[in-house]
């Protein structure tokens, strides 16, 4: 009998070849798919506590060895902690060939140790190395202290920065900006991200770095300034978070060349107490969020965040003359703020005014950038203001010219030629609301935060006048 089905399914295949003629034949690729839900789970110490009496496989760095006869004990460096992992019996020839600062991937099973860190560790019965140094690494980074001059950490800052309390600086850095961003993006601020080759310096002053852009000058951003203000017509709010540069010719230990800049930029404000209203709300969150995320590192690091309520504001002359006045001190410039004038107005807020941050308001037009807004009330001051911590200066913010007529004029008051700013000048020429923003030091609030004397141990790969490496 007649297979009808065979008919059929000829047919078909003659319809696909009239409509789609076959291709010359030619080897498939192997093709694969990939898939998220594939991706490698790495446990954390925390998840290990979860696992007691379970079998897992846990990667890490060996990062100190303790052998004894019968026994040894190994600290495995996790991504944010650390474990105990134990051998012992059959499982102590497992050690051979391996060392501290080797990459192992080691299976066992997860058992209750009170005496163990974090009261687990792990009974291994496999280990695995994965990578490791080619020689005994020079530092002990196990030790709970790094007791190294600056400078040598810096230049093995590669390694060093594998020891725990040195990782924790940065895991903190990392809650900051997270507290920043979550804030901001609470109050309906958009992140942007701005460029650093630009054609004109936003901040004044000697210290720019420039460079030859296919042969025309160009240089690096001092700051987002012009862009952030750019953005504000467009978005409202808005926020930046990257590097900027200054070409510090000393070296002193608040002063970097590469800095991260934590930058916001309002419209709509009334007055520059608005960004001060702001900066107060974003620190806050900033310090509820280290304090709920980063206690392990603050532990470790033994910091307690302050408590903010209120910040209080002082006006720049006031300041000035009342630490004159406490500590009988004539300070010489009256335009500018000497970085013992910080320490100490620093140290009257904290005594007298029991906060450990304090903004100086209304500092004197000669010494502000021309996008300054001046006082209404008197030219020679500015609707401007710093916030010091801890003693020093970590944010400078105001409010911004957003007049044509009045940036321009401000522009020749400072002796620059609004020509050379022409980009600039359309945000006024096209119209900008009343605005006004600040840029915050990351690692000059970390330095302070952490307890730190030098900007450099917190910032993760420092330029200065003197280190371009690693
Ligand atoms: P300013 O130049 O004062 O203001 O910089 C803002 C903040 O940046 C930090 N800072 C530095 N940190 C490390 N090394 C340096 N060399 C260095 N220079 C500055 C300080 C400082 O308070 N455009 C304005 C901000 C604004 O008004 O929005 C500006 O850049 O913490």
């Amino acid at each position: 009998m007649q297979d009808f089905r065979n008919v059929f399914i000829d047919y078909n295949a003659f319809l696909l070849e009239i409509t789609h003629p076959m291709p010359t034949p030619y080897n498939l690729p192997n093709i694969s798919s990939i898939d998220a839900a594939d991706l490698k789970q790495i446990l954390e110490t925390e998840d290990l506590i979860n696992q007691v009496g379970q079998s897992v496989n846990a990667q890490g760095a060996i990062h100190a060895i303790r052998e004894l006869k019968e026994v040894a004990f190994l600290v495995i460096r996790t991504f944010r902690d650390k474990f105990q992992v134990v051998l012992e019996g059959d499982t102590l020839p497992l050690l051979q060939g391996l060392q501290e600062g080797d990459f192992v991937d080691v299976h066992g099973t997860v058992v209750a140790n009170e005496a163990a860190y974090k009261g687990i560790e792990l009974a291994a019965d496999s280990m695995t190395k994965l990578g490791g140094p080619s020689e005994p690494l020079p530092v002990k980074l196990g030790k709970k202290k790094l007791n190294m001059n600056l400078d040598t950490k810096l230049d093995d800052r590669v390694l060093t920065l594998r020891h725990l309390n040195e990782r924790a600086i940065f895991k903190v850095q990392e809650g900051i900006v997270d507290g920043f961003t979550d804030y901001l993006e609470s109050q309906r601020f958009t992140q942007i991200h701005s460029p650093k080759i630009v054609e004109a310096g936003a901040e004044g002053g000697a210290n720019i770095f420039d460079l030859d852009y296919f042969g025309k000058k160009a240089f690096l951003a001092q700051s987002p300034q012009f862009y952030k203000q750019y953005m504000v017509p467009v978005h409202g709010r808005v926020y930046e978070t990257g590097p900027v540069f200054r070409a510090e010719k000393h070296s002193t230990s608040r002063h970097i060349n590469e800095y991260t800049s934590l930058d916001a930029e309002m419209g709509y404000i009334e007055s520059f107490q608005d960004v001060m209203r702001m900066e107060t709300g974003m620190l806050k969150h900033v310090m509820k969020h280290l304090a709920a995320e980063y206690s392990h590192e603050l532990e470790l690091l033994g910091v307690q965040v302050p408590k903010i309520d209120t910040i209080p504001a002082i006006r720049f002359d006031d300041a000035k003359q009342a630490v004159s006045q406490k500590h009988k001190r004539q300070f010489r410039d009256p335009y500018d703020m000497e970085p013992e004038e910080e320490r100490l107005i620093s140290r009257y807020a904290q005594e007298e005014l029991g906060s450990e941050f304090v903004f100086v308001t209304n500092y004197p037009w000669k010494k502000r950038p021309f996008y300054t807004m001046r006082s209404a009330d008197n030219p020679d001051y500015t609707e401007s203001f710093d916030l010091l911590f801890r003693g020093i200066e970590i944010t400078t913010g105001g409010q911004r010219i957003h007049n044509y007529d009045d940036q321009v004029q401000a522009m020749k008051d400072k002796g620059l030629n609004p020509d050379d700013f022409e980009q600039y000048l359309k945000l006024h020429k096209f119209g900008t609301p009343p605005h006004g923003g600040f840029g915050l030091g990351l690692e000059r609030l970390t330095m302070k935060l952490l307890g730190k004397d030098n900007v450099r141990e917190t910032t993760l790969f420092p330029r200065d006048i003197n280190r371009l490496t690693p």
